[in-house]
């Protein structure tokens, strides 16, 4: 693997979510889940990048809703999953598990992660993983269109894909998340550290992410179903991961 690692930077939108601005070629960019025009104008304007490519995980109208606008504004190529080519805007690039892309000097590869829709995709670039709202920090997306099984599935896969050490969700939900982790995982011995790294962020007006798939697999308790002595401390013993997954999404929902 190249040492270089690609330059991604954060574009805040609405509320809570974010769009994500690669930087490829000098003057150009890729942007992952525009779902406002202006805001993202205004960010590229700044950075002298022009895009070449918009890519999309999935259809909710909170990431798509810039794309068209966007797309026609610059020439950009819209890129997203195959499967769901029916209900995002008109695809110039339709991909399916395991397709991959030249963005500049960077391969990207998809992965299919179904759960929060059946067409989510996630996008790998180098060591960057842009996982849309399948994986958030502290969080996963809420099963909207799948089963605890197929989600469980799902963050396995990003889990286990070897090389992948950043995340880039597409929403910044992490204190959140973070009442509900301190809530249920409060003897975590690593959540300290975390707690400390996020307000020194906050503090200081910045993003919490991206965040690390290492910090995640220790911290985020949709990541740890299968992890025997967190399945006992939730009392359910002898519980099957796919078990302790959905009832932490259960309980997360209410919380
Ligand atoms: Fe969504």
């Amino acid at each position: 693997m190249s040492e270089t690692t690609p330059t991604i930077l954060p574009i805040p939108i609405f509320k809570d979510n974010i769009v994500w601005l690669l930087e490829s070629d000098p003057g150009h960019a890729v942007l992952f889940d525009p779902g406002d025009c202006d805001p993202v104008i205004e960010a590229l304007q700044q950075q002298h990048r022009i895009p070449t490519h918009i890519l999309i995980t999935h259809h909710h109208h909170d990431h798509i809703d810039g794309v068209l606008p966007l797309a026609r504004h610059f020439g950009a190529k819209i890129v997203g999953h195959t499967l769901d080519a029916g209900r995002l805007p008109p695809l110039d690039i339709a991909l399916k598990d395991g397709d991959s892309l030249q963005l500049g000097p960077w391969m990207c590869t998809v992965m299919a992660t179904p759960g929060h829709t059946s067409g989510h995709v996630v996008y790998r670039i180098h060591d960057a993983l842009m996982t849309g709202d399948t994986l958030f920090s502290l969080g996963c997306g809420r099963l909207f269109e799948g089963t605890p099984e197929q989600m469980w599935t799902s963050l396995q896969k990003i889990r286990e894909w070897t090389g992948i050490r950043r995340l880039f969700p597409a929403h910044e939900y992490t204190l959140l998340n973070l009442g509900f982790v301190a809530r249920y995982d409060p003897d975590n011995p690593h959540l300290g550290a975390m707690r400390e790294w996020l307000f020194q962020q906050t503090d200081l007006g910045l993003p919490t992410l991206p965040t690390t798939l290492e910090r995640e697999c220790q911290c985020n308790p949709f990541l740890r179903a299968d992890d025997v002595d967190f399945g006992r401390q939730l009392g359910l013993t002898g519980k099957s991961a796919v078990e302790v997954f959905a009832h932490i999404r259960t309980m997360r929902n209410q919380f």
